[in-house]
């Protein structure tokens, strides 16, 4: 699978509408865009855990993750949580308004190495977001995958990102979906409470050999999930993580992303395997 196809000069960001906005819980919303050219917006290509660089004139730019899926040509999507100037002003877009996207940046998941294997995706808040493109995109190309499984954790039913749409992959017999959250305020929340590893029981049958793992979620998940993971004997170079830093270009030229004195998160990221995280300072 190629993911070359950028939307064209790479440091200039396209036009881009917003086509439908809604929120996921209190702080993150849903943005459904595309490129007012047409053609530009069929023939975007791009790998899951991706991210685009959206700009507001005036203000600034910033990078978010892709949470659409390649597979589903046409429409980009965003789960943005409001945090300060940048993510302010994109909460003020109103459906139909304009605003610039340049990308798609950053390595992506290996799917063409992922394909054949079992996979499973393991997100935490968030990081719900790039995964939910490579969940997506291992289900509309379900024959190419092995089993697939997911384990989500949000802190309560409410913050859970996309619930609606997990709650109805539940009865896929082809996924093996499991949530969780860590604390039921509303007392009525029919699965599994507890934190995300709490659901490592449910993978006591994979074949590590033959086991893909990704994982995003907020920083303090990696290291308990890992230690999980590494518990059912998966190969280093098969647990795959996405990793925020701060960027501000996203195409290796400004020098804010650097770690370890010479990894340019924005090229050779955001995604990095346990095995790159092991030999680079400060990746987590
Ligand atoms: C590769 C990548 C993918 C991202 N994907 C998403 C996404 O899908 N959804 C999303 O909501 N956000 C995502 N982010 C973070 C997003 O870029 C920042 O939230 C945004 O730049 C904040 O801009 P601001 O001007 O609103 O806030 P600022 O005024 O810049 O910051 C407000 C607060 O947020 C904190 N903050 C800012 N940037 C980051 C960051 N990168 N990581 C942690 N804390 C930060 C600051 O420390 C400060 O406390 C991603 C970041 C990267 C590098
Ligand atoms: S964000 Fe500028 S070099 Fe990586």
């Amino acid at each position: 699978m190629k993911a070359e196809t950028q939307l064209q000069n790479p440091y200039e960001p396209e036009p881009m509408r917003l086509i439908r906005r809604y929120p996921l819980n209190e702080d993150v919303h849903f943005f459904q865009v595309r490129a007012v050219d047409m053609e530009k917006a069929l023939s975007l290509n791009y790998l899951p855990g991706q991210f685009m660089m959206i700009s507001i004139n005036g203000i600034g730019e910033a990078p978010f993750s892709i949470s659409s899926t390649p597979s589903r040509p046409g429409l980009l999507e965003f789960g943005i949580r409001k945090v300060g100037n940048m993510t302010n002003r994109i909460f003020q877009l109103k459906e139909n308004g304009i605003f610039g996207v340049r990308g798609p940046y950053g390595n992506g998941f290996p799917i063409e190495k992922i394909k054949g294997n079992d996979l499973v995706i393991i997100m935490g808040g968030l990081g719900a977001v790039p995964l939910r493109s490579l969940l997506l995109y291992a289900l509309d190309n379900r024959d190419q995958f092995g089993k697939i499984y997911l384990l989500h954790g949000a802190r309560t039913p409410d913050e859970m990102l996309f619930r609606n749409e997990f709650f109805n992959m539940m009865k896929r017999d082809d996924l093996f979906c499991h949530l969780t959250v860590d604390q039921d305020d509303t007392g009525q929340w029919p699965f599994e409470t507890g934190v995300v590893t709490r659901l490592f029981g449910k993978l006591a049958h994979i074949d590590p050999k033959n086991t893909y793992f990704a994982v995003c979620g907020p920083p303090v998940m990696y290291k308990f999930v890992v230690a999980e993971i590494l518990k059912l004997n998966v190969p280093k170079h098969q647990i795959l993580m996405t990793l925020e830093r701060r960027m501000k270009c996203g195409v290796g030229k400004c020098g804010h992303c650097i770690i370890g004195g010479y990894i340019y998160t924005c090229l050779e990221g955001p995604v990095f395997s346990y095995w790159d995280v092991l030999h680079m300072k400060g990746l987590i």
